[in-house]
């Protein structure tokens, strides 16, 4: 039976691999090679990425690629994107393409505010706690000079504080609902920092305050923490073209591709079962960028669902419609990034991702990240209302069954002009490379 380990985090990381080896790993030397394999040559780099977390035995590869010819507000860029989903790259790229020559990209971020709370129980008079909040307001403010100062210098700082009263909910439970700009910077240690403050000088103020009897006088904070719900901090991102323009090489009918596109976005705003589906393929477009940039890709997946759900049902992120012909597709979403602080002046393939898209400011970030969701949203569709998904995702996964079944680089080069003319399935290239191989 497995015991419970004590000082893990103090054993070096042989001994943590050697651990691991003798506890679940059978003590196979193949798994331990593995491990090793990837570690970087570059013991400095290695030793960087150590550093990011706690217990780091190795690390893990993603693919980063580019998806270029985004034009964005009339400038062409290049899209770093870090996934492992064949198709997501190609997808993006032919998107870039297909809407390079029909305007571009129109993108727009709508504000910046980003929010953080502090939540409290208050057993007492309402009246006189808000009586006491108007006087301890400016305390508060006052109070985090010292950690707003750099970030105000940049424009940034505390945009308000209000009390909310939300007994309706939970007994007692009460909040200081406060707004932030952190400019350039995601801004979460910023926004924790200023509220746990807030939290200090607001029980220590209520002590002191004379109109609050014994009880009043102690408010119970029970949470300082940011909102990942960030629906005051939005981009919104468009294309448009006479619908005449929708149509590609002459594979379909523009007029009935885009009804058909349209009934398609129709139904993700109605129907959760889909509507999930399909912003899980914008998200496959947002999520890469957000890596690429060494941004928080649990936080912005965590906004832009609870976004999507904002009126109590999950809906379709992105809309579309044709009015006097033409044809118009559209996403608004909240976006939390930074290009300053965390990741981003750490990790060496950030930093060049960041470079690529020529050192973007924050909202600039927003509207590439959101350029690629909409991007891989207008990719899906078409596919899925022409050809279908397969065709274009089995050509892409064609190279991860060809490595599956170990073929060498002559087998792949071979069997890469094969299904260039021919449907790929899993059995259709094991049958293909069995044949090669006899
Ligand atoms: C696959 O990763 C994403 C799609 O399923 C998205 C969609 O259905 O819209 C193709």
């Amino acid at each position: 039976m497995i015991k419970p380990v004590t000082g893990f985090s103090k054993l070096s990381k042989e001994e943590k691999i050697a651990w691991l080896s003798k506890t679940y790993l059978k003590d196979s030397p193949l798994s331990e090679d593995i491990l090793r394999q990837y570690w970087n040559a570059d013991t400095r780099l290695q030793q960087l990425h150590e550093e990011f977390t706690e217990n780091t035995l190795s690390n893990f590869y993603l693919p980063f690629g580019i998806a270029p010819n985004f034009e964005i507000n009339g400038k062409l860029y290049a899209i770093p994107m870090a996934i492992e989903e064949s198709s997501v790259i190609a997808a993006a790229s032919k998107a870039a393409k297909f809407w390079g020559t029909r305007g571009g990209f129109k993108v727009q971020v709508l504000n910046t505010t980003k929010v953080g709370q502090v939540h409290f129980l208050f057993k007492g008079d309402t009246a006189k706690l808000q009586t006491f909040f108007r006087q301890v307001k400016p305390m508060l403010l006052e109070g985090v000079a010292g950690i707003t100062r750099n970030m105000e210098k940049r424009g940034g700082g505390v945009l308000d504080i209000e009390l909310r009263d939300k007994t309706s909910l939970v007994p007692h439970y009460h909040q200081l609902h406060c707004k932030f700009e952190t400019k350039d910077s995601m801004g979460a240690n910023f926004i924790n920092s200023c509220l746990e403050r807030f939290a200090e000088i607001f029980k220590s103020a209520a002590e002191g305050f004379e109109d609050f009897n014994e009880e009043e006088k102690h408010p119970e904070v029970i949470m300082s923490i940011l909102s990942n719900f960030v629906p005051e901090c939005l981009v919104r991102a468009e294309v448009s073209c006479p619908v005449e323009d929708l149509d590609e090489d002459n594979s379909y009918d523009p007029n009935s591709f885009a009804e058909k596109f349209i009934t398609a976005v129709r139904i993700a705003e109605v129907e959760p079962y889909r509507a999930v589906t399909h912003n899980k393929g914008i998200m496959n477009g947002i999520d890469a960028v957000v890596l690429a940039t060494g941004n928080d890709f649990r936080a912005v997946e965590a906004g832009i669902h609870a976004y999507a759900s904002r009126d109590g049902q999950y809906k379709s992120l992105t809309h579309a419609s044709v009015k006097d012909g033409i044809f118009k597709f559209w996403m608004e979403i909240p976006l939390a990034v930074g290009t300053v602080g965390g990741l981003t002046n750490l990790h060496p393939l950030v930093k060049v991702a960041l470079e690529i898209l020529q050192k973007p400011t924050a909202p600039q970030l927003m509207e590439i990240i959101a350029v690629a969701g909409l991007a891989q949203n207008f990719a899906a569709l078409r596919s899925l209302v022409t050809t279908g998904i397969q065709q274009g995702h089995m050509k892409m996964h064609l190279m991860n069954i060809l490595n599956q079944q170990n073929a060498t680089a002559g087998e792949k080069e071979e069997l890469i002009n094969y299904f260039k003319h021919h449907t790929v399935t899993h059995s259709g290239v094991v049958e293909q490379l069995e044949k090669l191989r006899q």
